[in-house]
């Protein structure tokens, strides 16, 4: 493509992005499509010639974008947010164009440094313990396979690195945890059976008393305690393990403490809110993903560990080829976690908090709390709807309850699920909270709206009569 075509197209998907992103109310929320309707559409075969790009982008409109589902969109309630932002995009954009691939310093030194810059901005702005040092993986589910390979390595002395693993190691999390912990227990060699599972109190929180007695009862056995995961902000209703107790217990055992913080840690820039890291003094490692609710496109996932020599030992490796003269001097991130290549990062966090400031991201981050406060208030207020778990976040866990048995009541939540997503006016996901089955209220995406909370609000009421004829007789939306 010549240097004006580039620029003429260049300008043109700019003006579509921005359009698309004020737009997104007159898409569905979820696509619609059915399985295979996109595939249908594409040759199966790849182009013998180059095409147009008028023509490839005339596809993309027609064929892909009916089957995109639109994370940026302001009724947007479901899983946690991905979101992006224009800084953010413009980023992106500039990363693409230099096409940097940052492994180690010497293959771009400002990439390196910038992740330094701002993974230290990230550690004052969450109020993480002073001398954590941070890098950026693509997810929390790898930087959660990372923690559990450092703690593999510092437990064995480094030896299953060399020889294997060869010792009943256990991981403990609360069975509310994500299941990147148990993919990456699987991964880093633990096996399945020796994540060991903690209960949780009536708040969905790990109890850190039956954490101490899984740890004393697996001694007694012979087996070899090594890694605490907690979570901050768990995936069904963001519940918040309480760090300082379980913090204690692996100082007095000598566990590995790691913390997902994958959705919730972004609250932390709040002052309100820095009691849910309360205890993160003790942790060895933390993720949280700046990809979720910092306004910074996928993938961005900021790690921070106390020790880093620990981590790059457990991950260095010096081929010949990949030897330079500064190595010394230098941080080379590629010893910081699994893969060798690396994409700019960076670039886009510092675009996003420069953008913003942290006042702008914390006045975003407190607009979606109170909205999400607000909704629990409705749903606390109505006699045939229950919130199922606190809301100390913008996540809001809620069902039908008309009073029928707990089986109906599943069936019952199911069907009301299932017939506010099929409007395509919001998209709301499901967990189950002790064998309950709950609608998830998440209010977490950038362009979301007071009014747009409301329009929610009057949808799932409607839904609601349709099941439960008798609530027709009560009020209109609030
Ligand atoms: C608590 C928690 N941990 C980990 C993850 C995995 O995040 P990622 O997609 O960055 O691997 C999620 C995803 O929502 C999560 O909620």
């Amino acid at each position: 493509m010549e240097k004006e075509s580039f620029k003429k197209f260049g300008y043109q998907f700019i003006d579509w992005v921005a359009d698309y992103l004020s737009e997104l109310e007159k898409y569905p929320v979820c696509s619609q499509v059915k399985p295979g309707q996109i595939k249908n559409q594409l040759p199966k075969n790849p182009p013998k010639e180059g095409e147009s790009m008028e023509e490839i982008f005339m596809d993309f409109q027609r064929i892909i974008i009916p089957g995109i589902t639109h994370w940026q969109h302001p009724s947007w309630f479901a899983y946690f947010p991905a979101n992006n932002s224009p800084a953010s995009i413009l980023a992106e954009l500039l990363t693409a164009g230099m096409g940097s691939q940052c492994m180690i310093w010497k293959t771009s030194p400002a990439a390196t440094e910038l992740e330094e810059v701002v993974c230290e901005w990230l550690r004052q702005m969450i109020g993480l313990p002073e001398g954590m040092a941070g890098v950026i993986q693509d997810t929390a589910s790898t930087a959660t396979l990372v923690a559990l390979l450092t703690a593999r390595e510092k437990s064995t002395n480094f030896e299953a690195n060399q020889k294997g693993l060869r010792m009943p190691l256990v991981v403990y999390a609360s069975e509310e945890a994500h299941s990147s912990v148990e993919k990456g227990a699987k991964i880093a060699g633990f096996g399945k059976e020796f994540i060991h599972y903690i209960p949780t109190d009536e708040n969905f929180a790990l109890i850190p008393e039956k954490l101490k007695e899984a740890i004393n009862e697996d001694k007694a056995k012979g087996l070899l305690p090594s890694c605490v995961v907690a979570t901050v902000g768990t995936t069904s209703s963001t519940a918040c393990d309480p760090l300082d107790p379980i913090g204690k217990i692996c100082r007095r055992y000598g566990l590995w403490f790691h913390v997902d913080a994958a959705y919730a840690g972004t609250a932390a820039i709040l002052p309100e809110k820095r009691w849910i890291l309360k205890g993160v003094e003790h942790v060895d490692s933390f993720v949280f993903n700046p990809h979720k609710w910092m306004l910074t496109n996928f993938d961005c996932s900021a790690y921070f560990v106390k020790d880093p020599g620990v981590l790059t030992r457990t991950f260095e490796i010096h081929p010949e080829y990949l030897k330079t003269g500064v190595d010394a001097q230098v941080n080379n991130y590629r010893d910081w976690g699994i893969q060798l290549g690396r994409r700019f990062r960076a670039l886009k966090l510092w675009f996003v908090i420069r953008s913003y400031g942290i006042e702008g991201l914390q006045a975003i981050i407190r607009e979606h709390i109170r909205l999400a406060q607000m909704f629990k208030d409705w749903v606390k207020s109505h006699e045939y709807f229950e919130l199922m778990a606190p809301v100390p976040l913008s996540v809001v866990c809620f069902r039908l309850n008309d009073g029928r048995g707990e089986e109906e009541l599943n069936e019952i939540n199911k069907e009301f699920h299932e017939r506010i997503n099929q409007t395509g006016k919001i998209f709301l996901t499901h967990t189950a909270l002790k064998g309950k089955y709950v609608l998830r209220m998440v209010i977490g995406t950038r362009t979301t709206e007071e009014r747009n909370v409301r329009e929610a609000w009057g949808l799932i009421l409607e839904k609601a009569k349709e099941l439960i004829p008798s609530l027709k007789k009560r009020g209109e939306p609030k």
